[in-house]
C-alpha cells in the first residue's frame, strides 16, 4: 500500500484547505503538484501549437503529445496507441460512439441494451441513436440492491437482435464494480458490441481492455488527477477505422477539394479536428504516471478499504440508510433518515465537508433503488480513515433542526 500522508502533501488543494474534508472526487478529483506544474510549464515554457509549427518547441511538444497516447495505451493495455482518441471527456467519447452506431451499425428494430443505473452521458446519446436509426432501447433488469444480475442480463438477448450493450464498469452512484469481463463475453457470444462507460472505473481500478475484451471504453482525465476538458475514447482499431469523425476541420484531414471530397487522416487523428487540449493531454500523461507509481492494484484496494470502513461505521448508526452495502470503488451513498439530502449537505458544508447530493445525473436509478435523492461521499487516494471518522461523528449528530439552522 502507499503512504497517504505523503500523498496528501502532493495535493495543493489539501495543503491550501487543511480543514476541508473533500468527499466529491467522483465529480472531480484534486490534482497533484506534478500535473499542475506540467500545465503551467506548457504555458510558461512550451506554449505552441502541435503538428503545425516548423520550429523546435512545436516539434518537442508534438512528440510529447503523441507519446502520451502510448502512456494511455499502456495504462489500459490497449493493443496499439492508435486505439486512443483524445476527446473532451467521457461524455464526448460516448457521443462519438453512439452517433456512429446510429449511422453505421444500427437498423430499425435492433436493440440497444443499457440500464437504469446509467449516468445521463451514457443514456441520452443512445436515446438519440435509437431515434435516428429506429433501434429500440431496452434495460437490463437490476435488483433493488443495484448489483449486476448476469442471468437477467443474458435473458435480454433471447429473441432480440441486441446490437450494442452500453453499460458502466462502475456505477457513479453506487460504486459497485460490474463484472465487465463476463458482461462483454455474453455480449460477444450473442453478436453484440460492448461500449463501456469507464468514467468511474479507470481512475479507481486496474484496466485491461484486452483482458476484458471490450470494444469501446470512454473516460475523463479530470476524475483521475488530470486536467479537465480532456478525455479518451478507446476503440478497437478495426471499429475506429469504420467510424466517422463527429467534428471536421484542421488537423484531421490530409486534403480536401472543391468538389467537397475530403481525404481524412488516419485513425485516430481523423477524430481530432481543431487545436486540441494540448496542456490537458500533457497533464493527463503526468496524472497517469502518478497513478502508475502508486500502482493501480493499490489504488483499487485503498478505495475498497475506505468504502468498506465508511459503510461499516454508517451501518452502526440508527439515523442513516445506506444504499450501497459492500461498494468497492470509494463511493458511499446514503441518507440521514427524515432529512432531505441537500439540506443535510448544507449542514455538512458548514462543518467543512464537501459531498454531492441529488440523483448524480443517474435520473432513472430511482426505479431500482427506490429513492431519487441521496448523499454521495466519494473518496480517492488522498482521503483518510480519520476524515471518515470525523464525518461519521457529524452524521451521527445530524438533526433536522441543525440542518434548518445551517440554512437560516
Ligand atoms: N459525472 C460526475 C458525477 O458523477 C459529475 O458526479
Amino acid at each position: 500500500m502507499f503512504d497517504v500522508e505523503k500523498i496528501r502533501k502532493d495535493f495543493p488543494m489539501i495543503m491550501n484547505h487543511p480543514d476541508l474534508i473533500y468527499f466529491d472526487s467522483a465529480a472531480t478529483s484534486f490534482k497533484p503538484r506534478s500535473v499542475i506544474d506540467t500545465v503551467i510549464d506548457y504555458y510558461e515554457h512550451n506554449n505552441c501549437n502541435i503538428h503545425r509549427g516548423d520550429y523546435d518547441i512545436s516539434f518537442a511538444v508534438s512528440k510529447r503529445y503523441d507519446d502520451t497516447r502510448k502512456t494511455i495505451a499502456r495504462f489500459i493495455n490497449a493493443k496499439r496507441p492508435e486505439e486512443i482518441v483524445y476527446t473532451y471527456g467521457a461524455t464526448s467519447s460516448l457521443n462519438i460512439v453512439a452517433i456512429n452506431f446510429a449511422k453505421k451499425f444500427l437498423n430499425k428494430g435492433d436493440v440497444i441494451l443499457t440500464s437504469e443505473v446509467e449516468h445521463a452521458s451514457d443514456v441520452l446519446p443512445w436515446f438519440k441513436a435509437a431515434e435516428q436509426s429506429g433501434a429500440i432501447i431496452k434495460y437490463v433488469p437490476f435488483p433493488k440492491s443495484g448489483r449486476f444480475d448476469l442471468e437477467a442480463y443474458e435473458k435480454c438477448f433471447e429473441n432480440e437482435n441486441v446490437k450494442i450493450v452500453a453499460l458502466p464498469h462502475v456505477s457513479n452512484v453506487l460504486g459497485f464494480i460490474y463484472p465487465m469481463k463476463q458482461i462483454a463475453a455474453i455480449a460477444h457470444k450473442h453478436g453484440a458490441y460492448i461500449a463501456v462507460d469507464g468514467a468511474q472505473a479507470v481512475p479507481h481500478i486496474k484496466m485491461d481492455v484486452q483482458d476484458l475484451d471490450i470494444d469501446f471504453l470512454s473516460f475523463s482525465s479530470h476524475k483521475m488527477l488530470g486536467p479537465a476538458g480532456i478525455g479518451v475514447l478507446y476503440g478497437r482499431y478495426e471499429l475506429l477505422e469504420q467510424m466517422d469523425p463527429v467534428f471536421y476541420g484542421g488537423g484531421s484531414n490530409a486534403r480536401f477539394y472543391p468538389d467537397c471530397s475530403i481525404i481524412l487522416k488516419n485513425t485516430p487523428e481523423k477524430f481530432e479536428a481543431g487545436t486540441p487540449d494540448i496542456e490537458g493531454v500533457l497533464g493527463l500523461g503526468k496524472a497517469i504516471e502518478y497513478l502508475e507509481e502508486l500502482g493501480m492494484d493499490n489504488v483499487e484496494e485503498y478505495g475498497k478499504q475506505l468504502a468498506g470502513y465508511f459503510i461499516s461505521k454508517l451501518e452502526k448508526l440508527d439515523n442513516v440508510t445506506v444504499y450501497n452495502h459492500g461498494a468497492e470503488a470509494g463511493i458511499v451513498t446514503f441518507n440521514v433518515n427524515g432529512i432531505f439530502a441537500q439540506d443535510a449537505a448544507g449542514y455538512f458544508n458548514k462543518q467543512g465537508i464537501a459531498v454531492r447530493t441529488g440523483n448524480h445525473c443517474a435520473k432513472m436509478l430511482d426505479q431500482i433503488i427506490g429513492v431519487n435523492e441521496t448523499i454521495r461521499a466519494s473518496m480517492y487516494i488522498y482521503n483518510t480513515k480519520d476524515e471518515i471518522d470525523r464525518f461519521v461523528d457529524v452524521i451521527k449528530e445530524t438533526t433536522l433542526e441543525k440542518c434548518v439552522d445551517s440554512i437560516l
